[in-house]
């Protein structure tokens, strides 16, 4: 099948194109490196050992985006394109909600111009803002606490109206975690443009000594350790359950949201020690007061996904850790131009 993906240069969306080719797919990427470089491309073409169709533009220009459906025979749409970090989107509101839901309303418009009606769609656990309870199920209360887990929630809502008024639509919303860790190979991985905020891309800079300490936020959390707890999810996993979901909306119109976790919480001091040993070196930090914002924990209920999807995550933490560290000690982090 022809699958137009959208941000399939970033992050997760290169390691889901590499999926999509391995289950006999044909990805179409469409991106415009505001986060990403197009070398990405390159490794993905090297790694699979197929030449994979790319156009650089901006999701936005809707008539670009409804040309590559036309000319490629398009059949769904896993829409990864937006921009992701909460600090720049309380400072950038307006560059958020633009750029997120006026990008994915032009998406859509342009599928419907050419009756195309599958779509998968990354959402964020972000939307549930800080759960009372943890796993955390998807009909918990979703009451996100910053502007880019706004913009999720509007296109959320967005895509419940659309499935309403149109039952051809079939549709799969997927709340991602927290994705960490890179393809095997170590020629792709996380290689966020200027300076980190998240976890693991700061530990894999103090691992290579471009860091000299990690600043871990808070250990008065009720936590084992009173550091943050997360739900890690290898980005492999993660990918693979795009392919779940491609599978399913295939077979089934509607609309279905989806957590897409391990099931497993990890403390950020249960992480370093994870990849101390996947690195086989010290990774200095020290303890520092709670990040403004910080959710003391949050883990997924992935329950829903492993029995509708028949998808379950299976790499665990050192795997995780010891991906991440290939990656980075590849040199393959901020991959020159
Ligand atoms: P990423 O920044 O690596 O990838 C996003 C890609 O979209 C980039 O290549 C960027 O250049 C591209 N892009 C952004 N705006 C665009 C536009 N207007 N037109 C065309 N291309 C555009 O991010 P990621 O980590 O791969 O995340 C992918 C999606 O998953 C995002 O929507 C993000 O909100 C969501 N998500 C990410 C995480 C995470 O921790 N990484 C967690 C939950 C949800
Ligand atoms: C994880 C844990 C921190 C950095 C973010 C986005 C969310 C989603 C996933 C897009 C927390 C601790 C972190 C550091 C630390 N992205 N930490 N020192 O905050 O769970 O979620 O990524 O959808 O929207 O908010 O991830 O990696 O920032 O933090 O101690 O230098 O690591 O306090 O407990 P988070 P994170």
């Amino acid at each position: 099948m022809n699958v137009l993906v959208t941000g399939g240069a970033g992050y997760i969306g290169s390691h889901t194109c590499l999926e999509l080719i391995n289950s006999g797919h044909n990805p179409i990427i469409v991106d415009n490196f505001s986060n990403s470089k197009s070398i990405v491309i390159n490794r993905l073409q090297e790694i699979s050992g197929k030449n994979i169709s790319w156009f650089k533009g901006d999701i936005n220009d809707c008539t670009f985006i409804s040309e590559i459906i036309q000319k490629h025979s398009i059949e769904a749409v896993i829409h990864f394109a937006g921009l992701k970090s909460v600090g720049d989107s309380i400072s950038n509101p307006i560059e958020y909600y633009t750029n997120n839901i006026a990008g994915t309303l032009s998406v859509l418009r342009a599928m419907q111009f050419n009756d195309v009606k599958r779509f998968i769609f990354s959402s964020s656990a972000t939307v549930y803002g800080d759960a009372s309870y943890n796993p955390v199920p998807e009909h918990a209360s979703l009451l996100p606490f910053n502007p880019y887990g706004r913009s999720k929630l509007f296109i959320e809502e967005i895509l419940r109206d659309l499935a309403l008024s149109d039952d051809q639509w079939g549709i799969a919303i997927l709340r991602y975690f927290n994705p960490v860790g890179a393809h095997y190979s170590g020629l792709i991985g996380e290689d966020p443009s200027g300076t980190p905020t998240n976890l693991m891309p700061i530990i894999g800079r103090v691992a290579s000594g471009e860091l000299s300490s990690l600043s871990v936020f808070g250990n008065d959390y009720p936590t084992i350790d009173g550091s943050g707890v997360r739900d890690y999810i290898h980005v492999t996993d993660l990918s693979r359950g795009h392919l779940a979901a491609l599978n399913f909306v295939q077979k089934k119109a509607g609309i279905e949201v989806f957590n897409l976790g391990t099931g497993q919480g990890t403390s950020v001091l249960q992480l370093i020690a994870a990849y101390e040993k996947a690195a086989g070196l010290k990774v200095s930090y020290e303890i520092v007061d709670r990040r403004p914002g910080d959710i003391g924990v949050s883990y997924a209920d992935a329950s829903k996904a492993n029995s509708l999807l028949k998808w379950r995550a299976e790499f665990d933490v050192f795997d995780m850790c010891r991906d991440s560290w290939n990656w980075v000690s590849n040199n393959n982090c901020n991959l020159k131009i």
